[in-house]
């Protein structure tokens, strides 16, 4: 049994503010049982949640690392200061990193290593565009993304990551991908795994991402290869994100 993980995504967006909020909220909160949550919020806020969250349910995340462990790499952030800090999971290949950065495939996956070297959890994002969506081209676009990583890790490896499929199309756009349109690719995923061994895609855990909210999550998390979601805009609403996490139970 695969445990359903709510994760949100806050960009460059948050405060001091939210941090509290979240906080104060998730310290009281009767969340399902079983189900792993995690924020992921900004650097510079890391430290101050990690204290504000000292006494409620939710692990962070970051929302990238540089392949490096340290030396002249200005403006960048490692993964040992990350897992030092007491980050848990971090995300790699988001699209906004690919699109805005040019972060390429190889450069994904030298971060995805080096998360895994310094035992942090990747997340890794992959998705089509709507012109590839539109060309017929989705599922060829995302086991590419997903299949450039799975074939440069060892076995052992495979294990220790967690895929989020975002659409482009619907992230930020309140277009949501439909629960049958998520699950058909998530499927695909899944059974693209099983080439690699059975067990894996059984174990591996998939989220969906993509202006996720708190109206449709809990369509989107009954679908039988959808184990959680990559939440951006509702993150930043702590009630919104709260039931979000109660429909994953
Ligand atoms: P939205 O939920 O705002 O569409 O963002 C999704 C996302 O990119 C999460 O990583």
């Amino acid at each position: 049994m695969r445990t359903p993980l709510i994760a949100g995504n806050w960009k460059m967006n948050g405060s001091a503010a939210l941090i509290e909020s979240f906080g104060k909220t998730f310290a009281s909160a009767a969340l399902p049982a079983n189900i792993d949550v995690v924020v992921i919020p900004p650097f510079p806020y890391l430290d101050a949640a990690r204290h504000a969250f000292s006494n409620t349910p939710l692990q962070l995340g970051a929302q990238t690392l540089n392949p490096h462990h340290s030396g002249a790499h200005t403006g960048e952030v490692s993964g040992s200061m990350l897992k030092e800090f007491g980050v848990a999971y971090v995300l790699v290949g988001h699209s906004e990193r690919r699109q805005l950065y040019r972060e390429s495939d190889e450069q994904v996956f030298d971060r995805l290593l080096a998360a895994l070297d310094t035992g942090l959890t990747p997340i890794l994002c992959v998705g089509e565009t709507l012109e590839e969506r539109d060309a017929g081209r989705t599922m060829d676009v995302v086991l590419r993304q997903v299949g450039y990583i799975m074939a440069r890790l060892a076995p052992e490896q495979r294990l220790q990551i967690v895929i989020a499929y975002e659409p482009v199309w619907a992230i930020g756009t309140g277009r949501t991908a439909t629960p049958e349109q998520a699950q058909e690719v998530m499927a695909g995923i899944r059974a693209y795994q099983a080439g690699f061994d059975a067990s894996l895609a059984e174990q591996l855990k998939l989220l969906y991402g993509g202006s996720m909210n708190a109206s449709n999550a809990a369509e989107l998390l009954a679908q039988p290869d959808i184990d959680g979601g990559l939440v951006g805009g509702a993150s930043l609403k702590t009630d919104d994100f709260y039931a979000i996490c109660q429909s994953a139970g």
